[in-house]
């Protein structure tokens, strides 16, 4: 079994694999070239892929699909041949299939796995299109990965550590530019723009409408009437790229009606037949850079993929831009698919090639889904999981759902892609919906979402109701999406954006504490810790017996809050009972616009307990939930004063405390 390596290009498609000196290599074609054109040609009940497609095209007689890779995720897309409407991933499929078919025969095994590469911009949909493929294919898809970034690892940068690289890709069809930083072990992606509608095929437009121009002033008569004669003009004016990129000057001659013109094209006619398209690329890359607020002089090294980025102009231009030369060492037609087979290889025998080192991607678009503002006024796109986050990455949210006790409760939920707060201005993954959700005494259940973005930067998503996985399917979007979610809001599944919690544990450490106590204290504080979400939440830390003292500050990193646990020591603030810990959860508090609590553990009787509960009420009257905890020594009915409510004076043992204390974080989470 083979493990391969994929670059499913608009024009040209590459496979490569692993060869037995460990170097990876493109796999020829059965026609023995590296490089397979992504053309399928319809004739009859027969279908033709690669070259021979390619020279069919030029007859102009065929059905002919190219430039579907355009069409990825266009559910609207289909191409119709031989009584069949083909979707751009069955088209893609059979390119795929092609490729696997010929390696197979190549190398004389089947292929199993393998990594196919996308370009950076793509979402979801086109994502998920081109995994689809691959399965139709009758591959096994370890994950689709970023053409730059393959790019990158071709070009053996994963060993170079903290530079940033430019991108520069022009294929057939497409223009990219990515900005990436590479780091120790992360390649970063900064920025990535382009227009997906400019390739080396416009180049070869250019020259066509000179060349017809040129007839046309000569004989009277347009060569592109026909369409024969288009299709044979295209492959002219693609060799004649070709030559100038060799030399300085091409001849090309053209036959039309019974007539014949021969003319000469030179670079510098082309350079500025072509000069609107080169600015354009031009212009992007600047885009690429100001984006992100970066000079020229910031970008370290270069990288050309791409088949036209082989045309003097891209040279120069990046030349006199850059004041560098691009780097040089990999073909810019098969440095994609290189990369590609390295990931896929690497993922299989991990620590091959890549030396145990991670590639690893971010996400280029947001994740968010449709929520409802607190004032019930409109419907926003709230983020999820913002762009630029390495993937695979995750997040969840907590959704208070109304449920009945009659029909069936259900919670749908609207997926987007996309930088825009307003619901019309982003990308439908589709509506998730949450099933049968059990009826929960007062009407109210919480629901908890997961979203993850693999490390394809495909989305799941799981839901789950008190812990336990609940089915999610997803449907097609509605037709009044998004223009509903444009009006005011109607329905009542509203997202709970959990609002921060800040919460300090405040710890008396006096004498009686010491040995299994505050043993059992910190288990039970840690224990609390991992109880809360600390996306949402921070936790701080305080000590106090004869004095108070702050030890952590209230903070969201688990490490920290651990160590500062581990800290606490019997005595460090006297042995004795002397003092409170309100007047600091005071200050520490009473700043904070959202959900403050403090949880005050204690296990003796304070020696000023009236002075506690004034300082205890001040607390209150900033909203500053206190709940107080007991055992041992401690005094219930004082207890009772200290808490903000009834509930939250709890009494319970020293065996007791880890499970109090992470009953308490389930209380507060949940709210
Ligand atoms: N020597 C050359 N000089 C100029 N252009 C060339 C040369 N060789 C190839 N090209 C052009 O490169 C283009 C194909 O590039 P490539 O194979 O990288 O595209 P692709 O990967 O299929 O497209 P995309 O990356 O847009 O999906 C064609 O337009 C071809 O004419
Ligand atoms: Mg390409």
């Amino acid at each position: 079994m083979a493990v391969v390596g994929i670059d499913l290009g608009t024009t040209n498609s590459e496979i490569a694999y692993i060869d037995e000196y460990n170097k990876p290599v493109v796999i020829p074609n059965r026609d023995g070239n590296n490089i397979t054109p992504s053309v399928i040609c319809f004739d009859g009940s027969s279908i033709i892929i690669g070259e021979e497609a390619k020279e069919l095209q030029a007859l102009g007689t065929y059905d002919i699909a190219a430039f579907f890779k355009r069409q990825m995720g266009d559910e609207t897309f289909t191409f119709y041949a031989n009584g069949v409407d083909y979707t751009a991933t069955e088209l893609s499929a059979m390119i795929l299939k092609k490729l696997k078919d010929d390696a197979e025969f190549f190398l004389g095994k089947k292929i199993s796995d393998a990594v196919i590469t996308v370009p950076a911009y793509f979402k979801e949909k086109e994502r998920q299109s081109t995994i689809d493929a691959g399965k139709k294919a009758g591959l096994n898809v370890l994950q689709v990965i970023n053409e730059p970034t393959a790019a990158a690892v071709a070009y053996g940068l994963k060993n170079s550590s903290n530079q940033t690289i430019l991108v520069y890709d022009l294929g057939g069809g497409t223009f990219d530019v990515t900005i990436m930083k590479i780091e120790k072990n992360v390649i970063k992606i900064l920025n990535s723009t382009g227009d997906h509608h400019l390739g080396g095929k416009d180049w070869d437009d250019k020259i066509i409408s000179y060349l017809a121009q040129q007839f046309e002033e000569e004989f009277g008569v347009d060569p592109l009437q026909d369409s024969e004669s288009v299709a044979d003009l295209l492959i002219r004016a693609e060799e004649a790229k070709k030559q100038l990129t060799k030399r300085m000057s091409t001849n090309i001659s053209i036959s039309y009606d019974g007539m014949k013109g021969r003319y000469t094209l030179d670079r510098d006619i082309f350079n500025d037949i072509t000069a609107d398209l080169m600015e354009r690329t031009i212009s992007l890359t600047q885009q690429a850079l100001d984006d992100i607020k970066l000079k020229s002089s910031d970008i370290d090294n270069i990288l050309l993929v791409g088949g036209s980025t082989r045309m003097p102009m891209v040279h120069n231009f990046i030349e006199e831009r850059f004041s560098k030369k691009p780097l040089i060492g990999v073909n810019v037609d098969e440095a994609v698919a290189l990369g590609a087979t390295i990931v896929a290889y690497d993922s299989t025998k991990p620590k091959f090639s890549l030396g145990g080192k991670k590639i690893k991607d971010v996400t280029n678009h947001s994740l968010g889904m449709i929520a409802i503002t607190k004032d019930n006024s409109k419907y926003v796109n709230s983020f999820i999981l913002p762009k630029n986050q390495e993937v695979p990455c995750i997040e969840e949210k907590s959704f208070s759902h109304r449920v009945s006790k009659k029909t069936p409760n259900k919670l749908e939920i609207f997926l987007t892609q996309g930088e825009d707060r307003v619901p019309d201005g982003v990308d439908y993954l589709g509506m998730y919906v949450v099933d049968n959700i059990p009826y929960k005494k007062g009407g109210l259940v919480n629901v908890l979402i997961k979203y993850e973005y693999d490390i394809s930067g495909v989305v799941n998503v799981n839901a789950y109701v008190d812990s336990k996985k609940m089915p999610i399917t997803k449907h097609s979007l509605p037709d009044d999406v998004p223009s509903k979610f444009m009006k005011t809001p109607e329905i009542e599944v509203v997202e709970v954006v959990p609002e921060f919690t800040t919460v300090y544990l405040a710890f008396d450490i006096s004498g009686s504490m010491s040995g299994t106590p505050l043993l059992e204290a910190k288990k039970a504080a840690k224990g609390f810790v991992d109880g809360m979400n600390l996306n949402h939440s921070a936790v701080g830390l305080i000590v106090f017996s004869d004095r108070v003292k702050t030890v952590l500050n209230a903070s969201q990193k688990e490490k920290k809050i651990y160590e500062a646990i581990d800290k606490i020591i019997v005595g460090e603030t006297g042995c004795c009972n002397d003092t409170d810990p309100f007047n600091k959860i005071y200050e520490l508090l009473k700043n904070e616009d959202d959900r403050k609590f403090a949880l005050v553990l204690a296990d003796g009787m304070w020696s000023y307990q009236n002075r506690a509960i004034t300082g205890a009420k001040k607390c209150h009257s900033v909203d500053i939930d206190i709940v107080a905890i007991g055992f041992g020594g401690a005094d219930e009915s004082f207890l009772r004063e200290i808490a903000s409510s009834k509930k939250g004076s709890i009494f319970t043992t020293e065996e007791g405390l880890v499970e109090t204390f992470s009953t308490i974080a389930q209380e507060i989470s949940s709210k």
